[in-house]
């Protein structure tokens, strides 16, 4: 179900008292929750969730590592996910059936992940079958929907993450000839080309016009890249480097594979949000840095590492505003709902759908 499909079925939003309280007496009234639940309440936050809300985690982590605690915790009956839909949909998948998943805030969609629907996705399976023949594998972000996992599982392929794509890519290419990459080109492209795929090898599937870009032999195609990307990562240009370089010139550039193939190619360092703080946490004291990544998470590392000089590459960036809709007053509302026995926003995959996706996430999570 797509975030937009989420929200319509949903009736249930915040009350108005919530937004009366002080940051004080929500932050009191988590802790004691969190307390009276002990370990029966599990919350995981993404780098990229408002430090509001990331200072309540029980784990905090990139999607891979949020996907491997969701498969490994068994001993929490709620799970409160702070993140997006995609990512309490994962964990619901990896969770077992006595464990229930909640988002606190339905409209944390994400744009990537509603960029291939299924019915996009079937359509464009039948005719890219049609050009190639049973020569392809589907590979899928995580960033994408339980269906579109369920789609890819079916198809024998695989889910991947930022932290190991290009593991997960090398080992597509020995189960088929071809791959298709959904939903985003640029990782799809980055990962592809460190791999040694030629541009020119690599064709993009518009799932609107419903034709594949390519100029010359389609024979030699060797990826198809879904043409899908990330709204926050895409707002890094190419100028951005060329202003940092003119006005810091000993500044190092680090950005995420979610970035345009131009800016990767500009940049000194490119990986997943993993590796990026990493990368800042082993960087030696005085280093000065410019990170193409979400705003939240560059603003954290600004703040934890004040011996280096660190700033955004885009000075006008904003936050992931799907990621920032889970706030303070969305988490407590979840937790009173779960304490007062009628919990809200319960994520939950349909079984098949479920079962469907769990054979792609159980691939990835074998090899990661
Ligand atoms: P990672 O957590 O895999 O780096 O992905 C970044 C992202 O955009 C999450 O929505
Ligand atoms: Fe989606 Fe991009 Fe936001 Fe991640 S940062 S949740 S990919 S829109």
């Amino acid at each position: 179900m797509s975030f937009l499909q989420a929200i319509q079925s949903s009736q249930q939003t915040i009350p108005e008292t919530y937004r009366q309280l002080t940051r004080e007496e929500m932050e009191q009234r988590v802790l004691e929750i969190k307390r009276e639940l002990g370990t029966s309440l599990y919350i995981p936050g993404h780098h990229y969730q408002k430090d509001e809300v990331i200072q309540f985690a029980d784990a905090t982590g990139d999607s891979l590592k949020l996907a491997q605690l969701s498969a490994e915790n068994k001993e929490a009956k709620h799970i409160v996910f702070c993140g997006v839909h995609f990512m309490a949909e994962t964990a619901d998948i990896l969770t077992n059936n006595e464990q229930l998943v909640y988002l606190p805030d339905m409209r944390a969609g994400c744009s990537m992940a509603d960029m291939a629907n299924i019915y996009q996705t079937n359509r464009a399976w039948v005719k890219l079958q049609e050009m190639f023949g049973d020569t392809i594998l589907p590979l899928t972000y995580v960033n994408s929907t339980a269906e579109i996992k369920a789609f890819v599982g079916k198809n024998g392929g695989a889910t991947v993450t930022s932290s190991n794509a290009k593991k997960m890519l090398k080992w597509a290419f020995t189960q088929k000839e071809r791959i298709l990459f959904l939903p985003d080109q640029h990782l799809g492209r980055n990962t592809a080309y460190d791999l040694g795929v030629p541009l020119d090898e690599m064709a993009v599937w518009d799932p609107i016009q419903e034709e594949l870009i390519f100029a010359g032999d389609i024979a030699s195609v060797k990826v198809i890249l879904w043409k899908g990307h990330c709204s926050v990562h895409e707002n890094f240009t190419v100028q951005n480097v060329y202003q940092v370089r003119q006005q810091y010139p000993e500044m190092k550039i680090i950005v995420h594979p979610e970035c345009r193939r131009e800016l990767v190619e500009l940049a000194d360092e490119n990986g997943s949000t993993n590796y990026i703080i990493e990368t800042i946490a082993k960087a030696p004291k005085g280093s000065s840095w410019a990170i193409g990544t979400e705003m939240n998470l560059v603003n954290r590392l600004i703040q934890q590492h004040q011996d280096k000089h660190i700033i955004s590459l885009n000075p006008h960036m904003c936050p992931c505003l799907t990621m920032n809709r889970i706030d303070l007053p969305h988490l407590l509302w979840s937790l009173e709902s779960i304490v007062e026995g009628q919990p809200v926003n319960r994520i939950q995959v349909h079984e098949q759908t479920a079962n469907d996706a769990r054979l792609a996430l159980e691939r990835m999570l074998q090899r990661s």
